[in-house]
């Protein structure tokens, strides 16, 4: 499981790993919306286009252009994607889902709360795409992409929503 924003980081931790017989997926930045400018899901709501002089998922405007995107996140605020998940997305072999930005808070906060590790708020995507699954599932390991770290994001985090309690009210 790992955030997809341009890919880098799913990329290489689903390399390894495609011969393999292992569930992979990339989570989305969701946002606030499914419409063009409240998210930054490419391979979810793009069609094909080109971006950088490479053809991909795109978010994109009626003339073709990269459109307007957005994330809490801002690692993932990208309206383009590696043209190797975009392979990957077609073939069937990853499997890609969305997290808003609301999944993603909840799941900054409790990771940050329950085991003092605090995420980057681009990996929190990948952390609610696996709080997701898990309750749908009996039994499994899931192995989570930290790409980075939440001090970056701490300050912005805490002044614009608090220390979480809001969020976490289903779960303590
Ligand atoms: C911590 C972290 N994770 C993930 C990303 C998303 O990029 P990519 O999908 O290319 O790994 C970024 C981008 O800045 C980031 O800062």
């Amino acid at each position: 499981m790992a955030c997809v924003g341009g890919g880098s980081n799913a990329i290489g931790l689903f390399a390894p790993f495609l011969d393999d017989p292992v569930e992979l997926v990339g989570v989305e930045p969701g946002g606030s919306g499914t419409k063009l400018g409240e998210h930054a899901a490419t391979m979810s709501y793009g069609t094909a286009g080109t971006i950088h002089g490479f053809k991909c998922y795109l978010l994109q405007t009626e003339a073709g252009e990269p459109g307007p995107v957005h994330s809490i996140a801002s690692g993932l605020d990208y309206p383009g994607v590696g043209p190797e998940h975009s392979h990957l997305k077609d073939t069937g072999r990853v499997h890609y889902t969305v997290a808003s930005d609301n999944e993603c808070l909840e799941a900054f906060y409790l990771l940050s709360r329950t085991e003092g590790i605090i995420p980057a708020l681009e990996s929190s995507h990948a952390l609610a795409g696996a709080i997701r699954l898990a309750k749908q599932r009996d039994r499994g390991i899931i192995l989570i992409n930290l790409s980075g770290r939440g001090d970056k994001d701490l300050d912005y985090v805490t002044e614009t929503f608090g220390y979480g309690d809001e969020y976490l009210k289903d779960w303590f």
